[in-house]
């Protein structure tokens, strides 16, 4: 029987959440789970890979904004729910939803689909690269104390809709500077501050805590849930940090000052931070913060990619003609070259769509694992191949695309 791809219908989701539950291996309530949703989700975006009337193939996105080098925030697509049904495997069937997602994406004006991998070897075939590299961090408590003295001060907040308001302004504020980092879904605040049960897994149950300045402004939270420990009679308690966002480094520095110093507590662990965390440089003993299991993080597709290029800021002064390859599972059924001429420098650039020489041809992949400056291009091309026509044109570009503040992704989905 042939699969056809098509948005569902609102009655549907029960049977394409129970299509997801069966790929995904998480049996959960699916019934409470599509009540939780229908109000949510943007049914245009919902794929469903249908054989006759079964649900066989899931695919969805929702709208977001990924913020770049130089500030910018690029409209774009963040996908998830991907899974094909055991049974139907290995036929194709993601290969036809990630086309008809990317090409109604691009109707909808996104240049960039970003996503989460749960398998390395999945997205890179349809122009996906690891962007925004990130890490687990964790903190011996006792092994050291902080350098610099914080002038603002801490306080308690009751989750409640204040605090979740006032969390929300900081990370506003914050994630506008910060490349990598995606504008969050409006409900996600509730379930992070265990406002709203969870219909997916556990309900959050933990502290939070704000910063204030001198002044008196808010200008950075901790989130945590405490893991109790005990070795000889002794408290090893374990605080798991959810975030910590800070607009300045003195509440950074005060927020991490006021973990470690939290009584009965050994350690500190937080995942999903950047590998290049300024915590070490804090503490008088550096060693007592180590990053491990680094992770590829967010995934970036350039869906556009003259528009995405143009979209950056750059260090530095390059013109270079690019020709980008889009393997056929890309989003056209066939592969494309993307020839883009990009004239880039610290105070913008421009990048049109061009039939001149190209000086490099790269798989589109590698563009986007480079695209937000945490991966070096000339480490991102080894996967699939490039073609240099123009010697030193490989160097250029991987110094074009470098930048000098790492990007990194908090939200996780
Ligand atoms: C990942 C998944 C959606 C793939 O669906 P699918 O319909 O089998 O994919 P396709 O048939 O379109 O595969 C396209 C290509 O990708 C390859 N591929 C697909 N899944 C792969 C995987 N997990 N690892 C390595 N290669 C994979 C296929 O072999 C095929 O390669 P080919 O063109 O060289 O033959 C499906 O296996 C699944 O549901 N897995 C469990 C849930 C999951 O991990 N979802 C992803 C969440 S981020």
């Amino acid at each position: 029987m042939t699969i056809k791809i098509r948005a569902i219908r609102e009655e549907e989701t029960p049977a394409w959440l129970e299509s997801l539950s069966s790929s995904f291996l998480e049996p959960f309530d699916t019934v409470k789970v599509a009540e939780e949703v229908r109000p949510l989700w943007d049914y245009s975006r919902v794929w469903g890979a249908l054989e006759g009337e079964t649900i066989v193939g899931t695919f969805r996105s929702w709208a977001t904004e990924l913020t770049l080098p130089g500030g910018e925030r690029l409209p774009g697509s963040a996908v998830a729910g991907v899974s094909v049904r055991p049974t139907h495997h290995r036929r194709g069937i993601l290969t036809e939803m990630v086309a008809a997602e990317h090409r109604a994406a691009r109707e909808r004006g996104e240049a960039v689909a970003v996503l989460y991998a749960s398998e390395y070897a999945i997205y890179g075939r349809f122009g996906y690269g690891p962007s925004s590299p990130c890490a687990t961090w964790t903190l011996d408590a006792s092994g050291t104390r902080f350098h610099p003295e914080s002038t603002g001060s801490i306080e308690f907040a009751k989750p409640s809709t204040e605090s979740r308001d006032a969390i929300r302004d900081i990370f506003e504020a914050w994630r506008l500077g910060q490349a990598g980092e995606l504008r969050r879904r409006d409900f996600t605040w509730d379930l992070d501050l265990g406002l709203r049960e969870s219909v997916w897994g556990p309900t959050w149950k933990g502290y939070l805590y704000l910063h204030r300045d001198a002044s008196g402004q808010l200008d950075g939270y901790v989130r945590y849930r405490p893991e109790e420990k005990w070795t000889q009679r002794q408290p090893r308690n374990i605080l798991n940090v959810d975030e910590l966002h800070a607009l300045n480094d003195d509440a950074y520095s005060a927020l991490w000052q006021f973990l470690a110093n939290v009584d009965t507590v050994a350690t500190i662990k937080a995942e999903r931070r950047r590998p290049a965390e300024r915590l070490p440089w804090l503490l008088t003993n550096a060693r007592a913060a180590e990053p491990s299991d680094m992770g590829d993080g967010l995934w970036v597709a350039l869906l556009d990619p003259a528009q995405a290029l143009a979209a950056r800021a750059y260090e530095r002064e390059g013109l270079l003609v690019l020709e980008a390859i889009q393997g056929a599972g890309g989003g056209s059924g066939r592969e494309v070259r993307h020839r883009i001429a990009l004239e880039a420098g610290p105070a913008g650039a421009t990048c049109k769509v061009t039939d001149r020489a190209p000086d490099l041809t790269l798989d589109l992949a590698a563009l986007g694992a480079a695209y937000l400056g945490g991966v070096r291009l000339r480490d991102a091309v080894a996967a699939r191949g490039v073609d240099e026509h123009r010697p030193g044109a490989l160097v250029e570009a991987d110094s074009l695309f470098a930048a000098a503040d790492p990007p990194w992704c908090s939200t996780f989905f």
